[in-house]
């Protein structure tokens, strides 16, 4: 008979997360899925980081964590759709029919083309630091600043083809305090996307 707590997951969903830089999100995202036990209780694992930057410090962290890595230099590809289908091709390797992959941005600073974002339609997620449809783009915390917003955030979401549309998963709201600067607020953000972001990904595993 089996023990209460065992439950078999014959086809192990494989996560994918794509990153530019620090790639803090993502090691939140890792240190949840081991702290939750993801692989047992949603039977899903982060398989491999990609980086578009091969100095990304994110790749580091994988690596001494026993996570797959790879680097997808975007400046060696003439476009982006041919840069799109290099990164689909890698990607692919972790998806299956009965357990398609779950591709999560965390700080992977590129534009994707229509047919990359088709092709990942509905498993496709993207965190942003701005409470949504507020501040799409760059530069978000300074932007909220020189608005005079008393409260800012971050924001998880599906992604389409509009740049940092598609349909809110979590928000979290930090105060915007009398004395901050971009470098200040963002600090203050970032705590909390370390905190919706594993959150979020978890209740879409559960779905
Ligand atoms: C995070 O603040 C994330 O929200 C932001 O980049 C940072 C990456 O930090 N993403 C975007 O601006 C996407 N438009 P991290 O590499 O330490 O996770």
């Amino acid at each position: 008979m089996l023990g209460s707590a065992a439950i078999i997951h014959i086809h192990m969903k494989n996560i994918v997360i794509l990153i530019s830089g620090s790639g803090s999100n993502m090691a939140a995202i890792v240190q949840a899925a081991q702290r939750e036990a993801w692989a047992d209780r949603l039977g899903a694992k982060v398989a491999a980081v990609i980086s578009n930057k091969a100095d990304a410090n994110g790749l580091v962290f994988a690596k001494k964590q026993g996570i797959a890595t790879e680097v997808l230099d975007h400046k060696a590809f003439a476009s982006r759709e041919a840069f799109d289908a290099a990164l689909a091709g890698l990607i692919d390797r972790y998806d299956q029919p009965q357990a398609p992959v779950l591709v999560v941005l965390a700080g992977f600073m590129r534009i994707l083309t229509p047919v990359f974002v088709g092709r990942y339609a509905g498993r496709l997620v993207n965190i942003h630091p701005s409470l949504l449809p507020a501040f799409t783009g760059l530069n978000t915390h300074q932007r909220a600043i020189d608005a005079g917003c008393k409260f800012a955030g971050v924001t998880v979401h599906q992604v389409t083809n509009v740049l940092d549309d598609g349909q809110i998963l979590a928000q979290a709201v930090v105060p915007v305090l009398p004395m901050d600067t971009a470098v200040t607020l963002a600090t203050r953000v970032l705590t909390q996307e370390h905190l919706i972001y594993p959150r979020a990904i978890a209740g879409l595993l559960q779905k």
